[in-house]
């Protein structure tokens, strides 16, 4: 007799172009593990309904994107310490005793770029742009790396302000305008505001990134992305984008449920070959 396979799905809105049952099916095979993976949509308000039903069918977890991660913190019943802070989740995990609720996009960016790329984060001055669920989400796990410093930009210079005033009892953060950038120096631009969509990078002045400066964009696309090409026209000597990130998240949220690490360099390669 075959054994059923353990039931996970990504929910979101929209979710049909999502590449989580992609990633999370290479990661089953790699790692020989039962499992099924599928993209659901979920109607605006009805997050803790599709998720309850989810559970209550023998499902074990699920993996939560845009626009539910707040919804999902609130259903979890017991929040990781980075879940908390972020005030989003991205994974659950359904277990006997209840539902944990974590937030692995913030450790996903953080593997990419120190264990994919070789970055260290410690000691460096990091520019955030963007005073969004996409910032927060990643806020606590950058922090952790001990940057030198910290500045989050956003066009709305006052939720800049709320964000940074929510984490600096973590390391030294603080925030301003775009404008209010120009003559100071950043080694590392991280793009999280949702400028991409427009295929238009945020407004940073020229000459914000230091030499030998990396640009990281939390978006990612087939082509570049608009911050990418900033990033080479200011002289980057890293400009990435955040595919390497997804899969990273996902072996985060895969080694929640099952216990297991899988390799993630030749899932990266898979998705990045179309
Ligand atoms: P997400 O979950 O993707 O972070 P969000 O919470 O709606 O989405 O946040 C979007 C972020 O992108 C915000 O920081 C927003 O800036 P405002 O707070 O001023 O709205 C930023 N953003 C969106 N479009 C932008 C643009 N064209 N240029 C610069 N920032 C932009």
């Amino acid at each position: 007799m075959t054994q059923e396979p353990d039931r996970y799905a990504v929910m979101g809105n929209p979710i049909a172009h999502s590449q989580s049952p992609r990633i999370h099916a290479l990661f089953a095979a790699q790692t020989s593990q039962p499992l099924e993976y599928r993209a659901l949509l979920v109607e605006p308000g009805q997050f803790a309904t599709a998720a309850r039903t989810f559970q209550d069918a023998g499902g074990r977890g699920l993996n939560v994107t845009v626009p539910f991660k707040p919804d999902a913190w609130v259903f979890a019943d017991l929040l990781s310490a980075r879940a908390e802070r972020a005030g989003a989740v991205n994974t659950l995990i359904f277990e006997a005793g209840g539902v944990r609720g974590d937030n692995t996009d913030g450790p996903g960016l953080v593997r990419d770029l120190c264990g994919n790329h070789g970055y260290k984060l410690a000691g460096r001055r990091i520019l955030l742009l963007g005073a969004g669920g996409a910032a927060r989400g990643i806020l606590q796990p950058l922090l952790a790396e001990q940057p030198a410093q910290l500045v989050i930009a956003n066009r709305t210079a006052g939720k800049a302000l709320e964000l940074a005033l929510r984490f600096n009892d973590l390391g030294r953060v603080s925030s301003c305008g775009f404008a209010e950038l120009a003559g100071r120096q950043f080694d590392l631009i991280l793009n999280a505001t949702a400028a991409g969509l427009d295929d238009v990078a945020p407004p940073v002045p020229d000459g914000v990134l230091a030499a030998e400066g990396w640009c990281y964009d939390l978006m990612y696309g087939h082509e570049p992305t608009a911050f990418v090409r900033w990033g080479w026209e200011q002289g980057a000597a890293q400009s990435l984008d955040g595919l390497g990130m997804l899969v990273e998240q996902a072996a985060e949220s895969f080694h929640l449920w099952r216990g297991v690490w899988p390799e993630t360099r030749s899932v990266i390669a898979a998705l990045r070959s179309g």
